[in-house]
């Protein structure tokens, strides 16, 4: 089973998946935790050439590339593998990502987007994925109170990109919604893991 968990940032997204994690693991599920861009040490290489503040005039085709790029490598010595082990993959943002910041915020276009994407991971889908949804005034506002989590290129954008990256990702929701459950993120921390772990639970059983 593939997870993928997405939402502007701030969402809390990482934090709530790890516990979750935690707790899958006790009940005896094989689980592994990976995020993109990265997941794997070239994918990771490709991740510092993006998110390096200093590539401050990186075209916005050249930066949805090199996310697929970084993708490729990850589905291929780590997601694909490790699902034909049978264990739970959780993915810390995927092709949503790329949908909603390049193809949504960027302006590239969602379908221009998708179908480099279907060009990168030969069509493959989640077949889970969480929206962690909060207002991106909450989500900026946690990240600047939280002194571990370093302010990266793309978080060096206005209010009005992390507004169409909400948007974005909720149009996706209503688009895919046959793998996209939203979690509403602006709960407080302890509901938010309840509500995920509830939400994974059930997809397990169903499978
Ligand atoms: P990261 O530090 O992992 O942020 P977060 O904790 O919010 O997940 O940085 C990843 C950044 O890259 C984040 O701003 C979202 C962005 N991104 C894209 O624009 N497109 C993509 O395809 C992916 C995977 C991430």
């Amino acid at each position: 089973m593939f997870i993928t968990i997405e939402g502007p940032e701030g969402s809390g997204k990482s934090s709530v998946a790890k516990k979750v994690a935690e707790r899958l693991e006790k009940e005896g599920f094989e689980v592994v935790m990976t995020r993109e861009p990265g997941g794997t040490p070239i994918a990771e290489q490709i991740r510092n050439v993006i998110l390096d503040k200093a590539n401050t005039n990186m075209d916005g085709m050249t930066e949805a590339l090199l996310y697929a790029a970084s993708r490729r490598q990850h589905l291929v010595e780590k997601v694909w593998p490790l699902s034909k082990e049978g264990k739970i993959v959780i993915s810390d943002r995927f092709l949503d990502s790329s949908l909603a910041y390049q193809g949504g915020a960027r302006g590239l276009g969602i379908d221009k987007i998708l179908s480099l994407n279907m060009f990168a991971t030969d069509g493959y889908f989640p077949d889970l994925t969480l929206l962690f949804d909060v207002a991106p005034e909450i989500g900026l506002a946690r990240i600047a109170a939280n002194a571990n989590r370093e302010v990266n290129r793309l978080d060096l954008e206005k209010i009005e990109f992390h507004q169409q990256v909400r948007q974005t990702f909720l149009d996706l929701a209503k688009r895919f919604s046959d793998r996209f459950v939203i979690i509403d993120a602006s709960q407080p921390y302890e509901k938010v893991i309840e509500d995920t772990y509830k939400v994974v639970k059930e997809r397990l059983q169903c499978k």
